[in-house]
């Protein structure tokens, strides 16, 4: 079983960027945790990080066929891409929305995501345990 996992704008500051809301982890160790949680239950990962919304889609159109699954972390695309939303409604695999933050406790425009219904399930507010808890996710529809 293999998952793309991808990252939007502004998730590779992670360990800089306001670590009151997102932590002092940096991207290269969230990505070197998921791995190893992914690892232990046999599943291979593939990650990719974008601050362009065109780079997403073009590394989810060309590389799906090659997956089970998908766990996307959209940053603020979350809030406003229908190119996003449109991407994920056309590729035929199971996809989790996940955020490090909860979306439901910060300003009003986060609360809204256009992605949503494109996804299974979305995960919010648990740091790090809501990329492996959509890696639990997916291993029980996969
Ligand atoms: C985020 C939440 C978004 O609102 C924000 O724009 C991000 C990160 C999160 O992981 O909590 O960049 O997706």
């Amino acid at each position: 079983m293999k998952l793309l996992i991808v990252n939007g704008p502004n998730l590779n500051l992670l360990g800089m960027r306001e670590v009151d809301i997102y932590g002092r982890l940096s991207y290269p160790e969230l990505v070197k945790q998921i791995k190893q949680y992914a690892e232990s239950y046999g599943i291979e990962t593939d990650f990719f990080q974008s601050n362009h919304e065109g780079h997403l889609l073009d590394y989810l159109q060309t590389h799906y066929q090659d997956a089970h699954g998908i766990i996307i972390n959209p940053g603020a695309l979350t809030h406003y891409s229908y190119a996003l939303y449109d991407c994920l409604k056309a590729i035929p695999l199971p996809t989790v929305e996940v955020h490090l933050s909860n979306i439901y406790e910060r300003e009003a425009f986060r609360t809204i995501s256009v992605i949503r219904d494109a996804c299974i399930d979305q995960i919010s507010g648990k740091g790090i345990g809501s990329y492996l808890e959509a890696i639990d996710r997916l291993r029980s529809v996969i």
